[in-house]
């Protein structure tokens, strides 16, 4: 089974091709492309939903094409209607089924994909599965790489992306159980809003990391909310606030006490997810972790997850996507559909920028 991909929910536009690996445990990409219009976005300090989904017009059909070639490993070439002609081919002949993210997202960068996904469907007569983001980020490390390891269920998932915060419990593949999740901002959000105030450009989470790792001993603390309160909650809006008083109060901020911020955010920020996760693990007695969604990029969440683990003489084991996989992209879209597939009626499909999973 080969999966075409089709993600479009911000400011990426990412198309992939998928199949099962041969042990059937994980997805391996056959091909990934992503095209970014995160240049345009640095400029305005953030996503403009508007400029999003016109650059998601723009970069559909040049990403759809790239990414179906790339899989046949065929180079693109000058002549523009032959590289449309291969690419039809290769969606006829090679392809069983499209998948596409549905939401949560920007409507109008939701809409691109969607619309494009259903057309190509009904067009090339291959069955659709929607698919929900969030869950996506998830299943970004069931993709192939590697130092991949297998994923045993049950478990817990942490989604860690711009938009959404959020602690699920999976029985078995499709299944998930919400626990808990973000008050106000996201844990991305707390990143990108701090970058924000500090003069860092969108998105803000990787220079903040890279930052914070040049500090070597830190005298600026902030408090990490929720860190003790008996639920599985977080809340990150109230760090905001802390940076900006700081910075109020510090008629110069250096570039040095900049990262230390950056540290000191990312530690309060880090320290919460860590716990709350082992926590979920603890209460629903599962011994497998998996995180995903852009700010599981970071690397000093994934060494304080590993850390914890090894005081807890292993007792769980946590799985991070590769960087790569853990921005949106079109291969976690695809590795979703590979592990729930449920097509659905092509004029059943809508985007839905509020798209979210059933609560307790
Ligand atoms: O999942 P994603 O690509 O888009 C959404 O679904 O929102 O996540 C983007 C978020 C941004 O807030 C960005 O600042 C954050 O992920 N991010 C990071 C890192 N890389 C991306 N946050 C912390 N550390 C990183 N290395
Ligand atoms: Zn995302």
């Amino acid at each position: 089974m080969r999966i075409l991909a089709i993600e479009s929910s911000a400011d990426e536009t990412g198309v992939a091709v998928v199949e099962k690996s041969e042990n059937e445990q994980s997805a391996q990409v056959i091909s990934n492309v992503i095209s970014s219009s995160l240049s345009i976005h640095a400029k305005t300090g953030g996503i403009i939903p508007e400029n999003a989904a016109r650059e998601q017009v723009r970069l559909m059909i040049p990403t759809l094409i790239g990414g179906l070639l790339q899989s046949e490993s065929i180079n693109l070439k000058n002549d523009i209607s032959k590289n449309y002609q291969t690419a039809n081919e290769i969606l006829s002949d090679r392809i069983d089924a499209i998948a596409v993210t549905c939401g949560p997202g920007l409507i109008g960068s939701l809409l691109v994909g969607v619309e494009t996904a259903k057309t190509l469907s009904y067009v090339f007569k291959k069955p659709i599965i929607p698919v929900n983001h969030l869950l996506a980020h998830l299943y970004a490390n069931f993709i192939k790489t590697s130092n991949f390891g297998k994923i045993s269920f049950p478990l817990i998932g942490l989604i860690v992306s711009g938009g959404h915060t959020d602690l699920l419990y999976a029985p078995d593949h499709g299944k998930f159980e919400w626990l808990g999740g973000t008050r106000d901002d996201a844990a991305g959000e707390a990143f990108d809003k701090t970058g924000r105030l500090l003069g860092i450009s969108y998105p803000a989470g990787p220079q903040i990391e890279m930052r914070a790792a040049m500090v070597k001993e830190n005298d600026i603390n902030f408090k990490s909310p929720l860190l003790h309160s008996q639920d599985l909650d977080f809340s990150f809006s109230g760090l905001k606030t802390e940076v900006l008083r700081f910075v109020q109060k510090n008629e110069v901020v250096t570039e040095e006490t900049k990262n230390k911020i950056c540290a000191a955010l990312q530690k309060a920020v880090n320290d919460v997810l860590v716990a709350k996760t082992l926590k979920a693990a603890y209460e629903k007695k599962v011994s497998t972790i998996i995180v995903g969604g852009g700010v599981s990029a970071n690397r000093a969440l994934k060494n304080q997850f590993e850390n914890e683990l090894k005081k807890n003489n292993k007792k769980f084991t946590v799985h991070f996507p590769e960087p790569e996989f853990s921005t949106d992209n079109g291969a976690a879209i695809g590795a979703y559909a590979l592990f729930n597939y449920h097509p659905s009626p092509v004029l059943k499909i809508t985007a839905n920028p509020n798209l979210y999973f059933s609560k307790k």
